[in-house]
């Protein structure tokens, strides 16, 4: 069985304060054992995230090199993320693939710098409403996944997690039905049996993301492919997030 997984991707939002506040209620709110949840902050505030933080939540960052060290200014590496405590890593969110010009080559060799470094990572795909207007929306991913995950072995991709996040669903409060995410979760889950086995199908973790929210999530975690979300907007209260955390229940 995949883990269950809710994490919270801050984006550019929050300052420290506020993201250690943030972590000190998800901390101490009782919520369902059986679901991991994660945050990713801003990378600069991990350390202090770190610092206040219990064994509950696991912390990583939305964005890293994939070379370990070198003049890259502005960059972080695996190496300097795990220094300060940070266990996992975003790659290929839409907004670093659209606002930042990340191309699948890119993302391919954050990948495998991820499995090099031993270093978690949740893959993020998932398509414009262009391209789901046009119906053309599960080969579009399925290219995603095959131009930068698919070259792993099924050993190196079994501890993966993928986040399905549609573009038109993100901070736009359009969510896709779950339905709609069901069924794009059925496809890539059985591109992960075609790819691989369904052994390693079914260990993999596949998130949505997209407007979750606590009014939606429990219907979303319902489906049968739907392992969890990747939450952003509704990540940044407390009391939203554990609700949404608690879901599954
Ligand atoms: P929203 O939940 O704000 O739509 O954002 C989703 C997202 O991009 C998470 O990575």
């Amino acid at each position: 069985m995949p883990r269950k997984i809710v994490a919270g991707n801050w984006k550019m939002n929050l300052n420290l304060i506020e993201g250690i506040e943030l972590v000190q209620k998800i901390n101490t709110t009782d919520t369902d054992v059986n679901v991991s949840i994660m945050v990713f902050p801003p990378s600069l505030f991990v350390n202090g995230i770190k610092e206040v933080n219990s064994e509950k939540v696991q912390v990583g960052v939305q964005n890293f090199h994939s070379e370990e060290k070198g003049a890259f200014t502005g960059e972080v590496s695996i190496s300097q993320v795990k220094s300060v405590g940070g266990t996992i890593g975003l790659i290929g969110h839409s907004e670093r693939r659209e606002l930042f010009n990340e191309s699948n080559e890119t993302l391919k060799l954050k990948v495998d710098a991820a499995i090099q470094n031993d270093f978690g990572f949740i893959f993020c795909c998932g398509e414009s409403l262009g391209i789901r207007e046009a119906g053309t929306e599960i080969e579009f991913v399925k290219n995603q996944l095959e131009k930068s995950l698919f070259h792993l072995e099924a050993d190196q991709i079994k501890d993966g997690i993928i986040a399905y996040e549609p573009i038109w669903a993100i901070g736009t409060g359009r969510t896709a039905s779950s339905e709609q995410a069901e069924d794009m979760h059925r496809e890539i889950r059985k591109m992960l049996v075609d790819e691989y086995d369904t052994e390693t199908a079914g260990s993999i973790s596949i998130l949505y993301g997209g407007s979750c929210k606590p009014g939606n999530a429990k219907e979303l975690f319902a489906c049968p492919n739907v392992d969890g979300g990747l939450i952003g907007g509704a990540a940044l209260d407390a009391t939203s997030f554990c609700a949404i955390i608690d879901s599954f229940k």
